[in-house]
């Protein structure tokens, strides 16, 4: 009998969607005969049922595209939007579901997509899962596409950072995205000779930092370079952070759970500008110009790297062949040069974050550059 499979990409877009899309999608057509739909916008076009062709010339010249063919949201099954109400919209989606006599649904997405995904298979829905995002921070897979062409972009910026900044003697603070994971600033702070990177997994001393800075000018060098994640974090504004969790935890009352609650939407929304604020106060300790670039979503857009073309080509053929065996409930992962299939419960809930003995860690600080601790 043939099967059916349906597609759809969640959460933020990242380069190689539609390189995966086509992966899966040509080699369960053509390999293995099966009728293949994509939906619309994420899960919201699963709950909205508006469904996309992914049939013959669809699936053509969409390997070098940029984002997603199908469109993304950040929509959640169980916690919807609909109207002025948020509903638990799982029994909708497999409805629907069911309606296109799906044997299989795919979702691609980042760690908010694996948990949401896992929503409807215990709904009883056959699901299999791909690990995209720029910020790698999925757990249970060595990588993610999207991740290896923000790191060019990002390494690119660094690059052309240089030289404005040498001509000027300036310091120049670049945050870069990677949510709260340090591995696109700390790879791209490599790659790209950053002078320092400031990552969430080590929280940093703003004096270090300028020290570090003020060596380099005794040393000649007048500019300085800082990679700061958008996730970074000084030590004060952790223990600032862990104070409020704990106060919240502990709260005895409704009021006092409130008043916590209200001083944790404060500090968040303090975090806003907290890169603007660092290259101003390295401005104040070095006495040295600073300017703040912020690459943000242009880390995202644009073609995909060979290097994501491949991953998700390797991960949407490995996956059509996952369906054709009638494997399901797993996240198809890379695993050196071949794929694993990873059972669904064991990636949902985890980040894969930076580990402090991690060996860029290590060469990082062996090249001199400072970690802000
Ligand atoms: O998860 C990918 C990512 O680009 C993060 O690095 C960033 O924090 C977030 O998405 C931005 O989300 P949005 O595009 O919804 O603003």
């Amino acid at each position: 009998m043939t099967k059916s499979s349906g597609i759809l990409t969640a959460g933020g877009d990242s380069p190689g969607l539609n390189a995966a899309i086509r992966g899966i999608g040509k080699a369960a057509q053509t390999a293995f005969g099966m009728h293949v739909i994509g939906f619309r916008d994420g899960f919201r076009g699963l709950m909205e049922n508006r469904t996309v062709r992914l049939e013959g010339s669809a699936l053509s010249g969409i390997l070098t595209v940029g984002g997603t063919l199908l469109g993304t949201s950040r929509d959640k099954p169980h916690r919807m939007p609909v109207g002025s109400k948020v509903m638990d919209m799982t029994d909708v989606m497999a409805d629907n579901y069911h309606k296109h006599h799906l044997d299989i649904l795919v979702c691609l997405g980042g760690g908010g997509t694996q948990k949401n995904a896992f929503k409807l298979v215990q709904k009883g829905l056959n699901i299999i899962t791909l690990p995209k995002t720029i910020d790698n921070d999925v757990a249970m897979t060595d990588v993610t596409f999207g991740f290896d062409t923000a790191l060019g972009i990002a390494t690119e910026a660094i690059d052309r950072l240089h030289s404005t900044a040498h001509s000027h003697h300036r310091i120049i603070v670049v945050e870069i995205m990677g949510h709260n994971t340090g591995w696109l600033s700390l790879g791209a702070g490599i790659a790209g000779g950053a002078d320092v990177i400031l990552i969430p997994e080590i929280p940093y001393d703003v004096d270090k930092v300028a020290e570090a800075i003020h060596r380099r000018r005794r040393e000649g060098k007048g500019f300085s370079i800082v990679a700061v994640s958008e996730g970074a974090m000084s030590k004060e504004e952790v223990a600032a952070f862990q104070e409020v969790k704990q106060k919240k935890k502990t709260a005895k009352n409704k009021k006092d759970k409130k008043e916590a609650k209200a001083e944790l939407a404060k500090l968040e929304a303090q975090r806003a500008n907290h890169t603007l604020r660092l290259s101003r106060e390295l401005e104040k300790l070095t006495g040295l110009e600073s300017r703040l670039t912020i690459l943000g979503h242009l880390q995202r857009g644009g073609t995909p790297s060979a290097a994501d073309r491949l991953l998700a080509t390797r991960l949407g053929t490995a996956c059509a062949t996952l369906i054709n065996e009638g494997v399901y409930g797993i996240m198809v992962a890379a695993r050196g040069d071949s794929t694993e299939s990873v059972p669904l419960e064991q990636v949902v809930g985890k980040r894969k974050t930076v580990p402090l003995d991690h060996p860029w860690i290590e060469s990082a600080r062996y090249v001199g550059t400072c970690l802000g601790d």
